[in-house]
């Protein structure tokens, strides 16, 4: 036999390896741990998949040209080593027998050079294609508006553009093109069993039953086991991923102990299905390989009594030998082959799920570019609900001059940032209107407006880049000597010669390494660098030391100074006092307009805010 089970077991270890890894892959973190489960062919999304794979369908054409020419030609290595065993037994025509050895070794050649032009081929067009899906899917990811981004956990979206789209690989690469070469394979080899010997061939082919329950009963049980596995990893990563991002609250409340014990839980289950999905594997491949012995017993036993009357020549039994080889490794892969199509059409499920989502705002078609701001913006009877039931902002309406310096005040939650939404287009207001120098904002096209006004987040993030890098984010050509200016002019050059390297600090992943204080100050230089007519500054609600404080109060002096019009959401009403007007927000509607000192003798909501932030102080 060609090879003993355990070799065999060892082989198709290395598919299963490859193939758990696509299985796991596509596995979604559901919260609930709920996964779909593995089905019938959908043939609709394999025609979605062709799509990606038309930019080289020539190269697939010679793929499939190379499949069939190499499933012609490997039967032909042992027909032609028949003739030339039984030309040697013979001892008939040296000359015909070398020619034979000749013909044989060029056999072996051309089908190693197919299969190497095959595999070189098929990969390099699978990851063509891998390539174009990874980058329409995180093109598609960004165009996504804020509200689909609210709602999808982050690690699913890095999950659909790596492992889901890795999970396509098999398909691409090698998927269709070797299933048909398979099958082919197969014909081919049947046909010249048949050739060879009708009789034998019947004989060899009797087993086939056997070999079909089998791979019927491990398909069946295999494809079972490793829905609970996706189902299990899913529960994994849904626990991992939970307490890993509150893994602040986690260690804050000493829950290190209970929480390994109840994710060694979940891995002890995970173990124990793998288990059962190792002895399958375990028990299905020495199965064909005794299926295969019982091939070759038949072969032996029929021709112990056929060489000896001379009805089968020695060379067409080592003929049947390998061709009876040839025919089980891809009868074997097969069934591997269905398992990793069907892995392929998951991940392709999900990833055209992403891709069919239209949540974008889009641009009216005669979108004109935002012009210089000349003489202010108006919120006029703005209404804006998240979930168009329960409204964030009600009625709004305000103006701010070019120039100005407004507030908004409110409590927490009253609707602040929502203005702010609404203003830069992240989410769609959906009654009344916002003008821009008498123009609607739904007339503008987008870029301009968030190039025209640029927001400072409340939590703004910043890049893991240099300093430098992530105040001229997204803007090019900005000299390193405009942006010290800038700081020297908003006041900020002390507080970057702290940092450690200046400049050229490298800001740690979303900036955790400075404080939020420190970050806004940062996008603050940003926005100013940026040349933004209107800057929006929305402080952040986290303490923000006296010091930082201190610097974000003269940085705004210094934009007021430039001329340019901001808005300022502050917490502190003590940075507010020096605005031109302050709105007043209180659940979602604007409730006061008008200066400080005008806000304080109406006795107001804003008197009340000012009070409890001051008197209490006062009076402790
Ligand atoms: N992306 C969102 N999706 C759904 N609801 C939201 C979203 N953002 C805010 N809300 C809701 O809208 C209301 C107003 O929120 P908003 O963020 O505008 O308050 P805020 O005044 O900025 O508060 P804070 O001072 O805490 O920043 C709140 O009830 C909030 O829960
Ligand atoms: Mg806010």
């Amino acid at each position: 036999m060609a090879s003993s089970w355990y070799g065999a077991l060892l082989r198709c270890g290395g598919n299963k390896g490859q193939w758990l890894t696509e299985t796991m892959a596509t596995v979604e973190i559901h919260s609930d741990g709920e996964v779909e489960g593995l089905r019938g062919i959908d043939w609709f999304l394999l025609q979605r998949l062709f799509v990606f794979l038309r930019p080289y369908l020539v190269w697939l054409v010679a793929a499939l040209l190379m499949a069939v020419l190499s499933a012609v030609i490997a039967p032909a290595r042992p027909y032609l080593s028949k003739l030339a065993v039984d030309h040697a037994v013979g001892a008939q025509e040296t000359q015909i027998f070398i020619w034979l050895v000749v013909a044989i070794l060029a056999v072996v050649l051309v089908h190693a050079l197919l299969q190497y032009g095959l595999t070189y081929l098929l990969q390099w067009v699978g990851q063509r294609a891998l390539f174009a899906v990874r980058m329409q899917v995180y093109e598609h990811i960004l165009r996504l508006a804020l509200r689909f981004h609210d709602t999808t956990p982050v690690g699913r979206l890095v999950t659909r553009t790596t492992n889901d789209v890795e999970g396509l690989n098999e398909f691409f690469s090698s998927g269709l093109v070797m299933l048909v070469a398979d099958v082919l394979l197969i014909l081919c080899v049947v046909a010249f069993m048949v050739v060879t010997d009708w009789y034998l061939a019947l004989l060899t082919l009797a087993v086939l039953p056997l070999l079909l329950i089998a791979s019927l009963v491990f398909r069946v049980k295999v494809r079972k086991v490793y829905r609970h596995i996706r189902q299990q990893l899913a529960r994994l990563n849904a626990f991992l991923s939970e307490h890993l991002s509150g893994i602040t609250t986690v260690q804050l409340f000493h829950q290190q102990a209970r929480q390994f014990q109840r994710f060694e839980r979940l891995n002890q289950r995970y173990l124990q299905l793998q288990r059962r999905s190792v002895f399958y594997y375990a028990v299905f491949f020495p199965t064909v390989d005794v299926v295969w012995a019982l091939a070759i017993v038949v072969i032996l036993w029929y021709a112990a009594g056929a060489l000896s009357v001379g009805s089968l020549s020695v060379g067409t039994l080592i003929a049947f030998m390998q061709y009876v080889e040839m025919f089980f490794r891809p009868v074997r892969d097969l069934t591997e082959r269905y398992n990793v199509l069907q892995t392929a059409l998951v991940s392709a499920e999900r990833i055209f799920g992403i891709l069919g989502l239209r949540h974008e705002i889009k641009d009216v078609p005669d979108a004109i570019p935002m012009p210089p701001l000349r003489s202010g913006l108006e919120f006029r009877n703005v209404s804006l609900s998240y979930d168009g039931l329960v409204p964030a902002l009600h009625n709004v309406s305000f103006t701010v001059h070019r120039g100005e310096m407004v507030a908004l005040v409110g409590a927490t939650g009253a609707g602040k940032t929502s203005v702010v939404n609404a203003l830069c287009r992240f989410y769609e207001f959906q009654e009344g209107d916002i003008l821009v120098d008498g123009l609607s904002i739904r007339k503008l096209q987008q870029r301009s407006l968030r190039q025209r006004i640029v927001v400072v987040l409340q939590d703004d993030v910043l890049f893991s880049r240099t300093v430098l890098e992530n105040i001229v984010f997204g803007q090019s050509g900005i000299a390193e000597e405009k942006v010290r200016d800038a700081l020297r002019q908003l006041g900020m050059e002390a507080f970057i010669e702290r940092l450690p390297q200046g400049l050229a600090t490298v800001v740690g992943e979303r900036g955790v390494n400075l404080s939020s204080g420190e970050r806004q100050l940062i996008a603050l230089c940003r926005a100013f660098v940026s040349g933004a007519d209107v800057i929006i500054l929305d402080e952040a609600t986290a303490h923000v030391d006296s010091q930082t404080e201190h610097l974000l109060e003269k940085a705004i002096e210094a934009l007021r100074r430039e001329g340019r019009t901001c808005v300022v959401i502050a917490h502190r009403l003590a940075t507010v006092q020096r605005a031109d007007r302050l709105v007043v927000i209180h659940r979602g509607e604007v409730r006061e307009v008008g200066s400080h000192a005008e806000l304080m003798a109406r006795n107001g909501i804003y008197a009340r805010l000012y009070r409890l932030q001051y008197a209490r102080p006062q009076a402790a």
